[in-house]
């Protein structure tokens, strides 16, 4: 090969490896692209993301007088449906009964109600597989096999006291933070742990 002829070979190889102008306004137009898209997507997140001062605020307050025992309510918190459940001796006594060797996620009952108020079961109606809201808060309802609630999506079972006896879900019903406030009423959503 000629001299001449290796320096037209080189000067091709070399331009078709050194990024041109156009390849540089490419690049540089793709690189503005992203950080305009983050930083667009940005104020929409964070105004997701509510401030402490509005959280604290987020609390529900419930008269539970009217609630007979056997029966069930639904309020919305923090835009979460909570179930509270006016238990009767048998639902409780069956949650107190239970030994931990049969429980998915083992939590004893005394754990997940206040102390003296046994007959009040305040937990969050979400099931913990795939977020569907399970049934059983209406007495029409089946609460399958172990009386508190059934998931319509895939048939998890939860007990008297909000636990999981049967999954697919992997844990039991979540116990909001929430305070009595009188006898008769809570506030849901207060800073207090659940068996405080
Ligand atoms: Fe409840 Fe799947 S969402 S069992």
């Amino acid at each position: 090969m000629s001299a001449k002829t290796m320096d037209k070979t080189m000067s091709h190889a070399d331009k078709s490896k050194t990024p041109t102008r156009r390849d540089f306004l490419i690049l540089t137009a793709g690189a503005v692209g992203a950080v305009g898209t983050a930083a667009a997507v940005w104020p929409f997140i964070d105004s997701m993301n509510p401030s402490a001062d509005v959280l604290a605020q987020s609390t529900t307050d419930v008269d539970l007088s009217a609630i007979e025992a056997g029966q069930a309510i639904t309020v919305m918190w923090q835009g979460k449906p909570v179930f509270i459940r006016h238990r009767t001796p048998e639902e409780i006594n069956a949650a107190e009964q239970t030994p931990m060797s049969e429980l998915i996620d083992p939590q004893s009952d005394e754990a997940r109600v206040k102390k003296g108020k046994a007959q009040w079961l305040v937990v969050v109606g979400i099931c913990t597989h795939l977020g569907c809201v399970p049934n059983g808060q209406k007495p029409t309802q089946d609460r399958g096999k172990y009386g508190g609630w059934l998931c319509p999506c895939h048939g998890s079972l939860y007990d008297t006291s909000g636990r999981v006896r049967r999954g697919p879900a992997p844990l039991n019903l979540l116990v909001p933070p929430y305070t009595f406030l009188s006898d008769t009423s809570i506030r849901i959503g207060a800073e207090e742990k659940a068996n405080a």
